[in-house]
């Protein structure tokens, strides 16, 4: 084989976010000159933390080095490109967030193991939608991507704050207004207009779906997607208490779009993304639910660099929006692959930071061409 460019593996280093006490296998890569500065012992937890390896020619030792991994751990691969990787085996191998970039004639691809996160966020959100406040889990003054301080112990602290104006807040039920558990205000880069189709994914309460509906008027809609149904019951109230009847709000994963192909002009999103186990699959559903010039304005939490794998894996830091959260880079990554154009981040208004990490929320604007 030819030799690994030092290009190649630099990029592999640079998109596998390491952090120093990280368990790393290097199975013929090469990358010490570029991790020298770091700690690779494995330290008191089970499993790699990431592995780097040479594509290799059949799917079993794909499946073996994931075996190995401990949750949300990395698998990061070479490969000259004539030799044209099957990017379908790290789905195959149960990898989420899976990436490629072309560097110098070679492919660097990379995925992480699933964190199974799904049951305990929707058994959080189930209980915060049968609250009134919102705040039903162990949290503080607000809390849970709502208005107010949390201290999440070991991980960090966050403040939350929706950037909602008074004239907004006025415009929607009282009782949705109230029940925000956002990290932002995604219908103020939004720019929706009268007659289009909004979708938001992961619609809680239905805030932004309430603010979407109006701006879309009587020959717009707006659909709000959720996975847990006691949010849908609570959203259904809202809009039929409130006569709002250009709303729709469909039992769904953002992993699997209960919408047609082609058939929204935007998509909004507010502090869900971030409790997806495989980010990927979302931004890739949203590309085929938007109709060709439609476009994506998500709000949402990132971190400022390499996330250490110990809050990866904290089943609470799931439900609190910021064990799910990946680096901004990361996060724009799966973006621009999944297909869309124009991507643009500015800072919202969340910030906080974990195990001294930064973690702050972001609108992220883009559009299918
Ligand atoms: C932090 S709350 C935000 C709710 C709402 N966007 C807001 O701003 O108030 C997260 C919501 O996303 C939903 N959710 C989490 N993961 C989801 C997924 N994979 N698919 C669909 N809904 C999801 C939860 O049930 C919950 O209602």
């Amino acid at each position: 084989m030819n030799s690994i460019p030092e290009d190649v593996k630099r990029t592999a280093v640079e998109k596998s976010y390491l952090t120093p006490e990280m368990a790393i296998s290097d199975e013929g890569v090469g990358i010490d000159l570029f991790i020298n500065a770091m700690d690779t012992t494995a330290g008191e937890r089970q499993g790699v933390d990431c592995i780097f390896g040479v594509y290799p020619a059949e799917l079993k030792a794909i499946q073996d080095w994931v075996s190995v991994l401990a949750p949300a751990g990395r698998l990061t691969l070479v490969c000259p490109v004539e030799d044209h990787p099957k990017t379908i085996w790290l789905e195959m191998a149960g990898l989420v967030n899976r990436l490629t970039w072309e560097v110098d004639g070679w492919w660097v691809l990379t995925g992480c193991k699933r964190v199974p996160a799904r049951e305990s966020v929707q058994q959080a959100y189930s209980a915060k939608a049968l609250s009134q406040s919102g705040c039903d889990c162990g949290c503080t003054d607000g809390g849970c991507c709502s208005p107010g301080e949390v201290s999440l112990e070991s991980l960090g602290s966050v403040e939350w704050v929706g950037g909602y104006s008074d004239a907004e807040v006025a415009e929607v039920p009282a009782e949705a207004a109230e029940f925000s558990l956002g990290c932002g205000n995604p219908i103020g880069m939004a720019g929706i207009k009268p007659g289009e189709t909004v979708l938001d994914i992961g619609s809680g309460g239905g805030l932004d779906v309430f603010l979407a509906a109006k701006r879309a008027g009587p020959s717009g809609h707006a659909i709000g997607v959720d996975m847990t149904p006691a949010m849908l019951q609570r959203a259904r109230n809202s809009a039929k208490r409130a006569g709002i009847t250009n709303v729709t709000f469909r039992h769904g994963f953002a992993e699997h779009l209960p919408v047609e192909d082609s058939s929204v002009d935007v998509i909004i999103s507010n502090c869900v993304i971030n409790l997806a186990e495989d980010k990927g699959k979302v931004f890739a559903e949203a590309y085929r639910v938007i109709k060709p010039g439609g476009r994506l304005e998500v709000n949402d939490m990132v971190f400022g660099g390499p996330v250490p794998q110990g809050i990866r894996t904290s089943k609470a830091g799931w439900s609190e929006c910021i064990s799910g959260a990946l680096p901004e880079q990361e996060y724009v990554d799966l973006v621009r692959q999944a297909g869309f154009s124009d991507v643009r981040v500015t800072r919202s208004t969340s910030h906080g930071e974990a195990s001294g990490v930064p973690v702050y929320s972001v609108q992220v604007s883009a559009k299918k061409d």
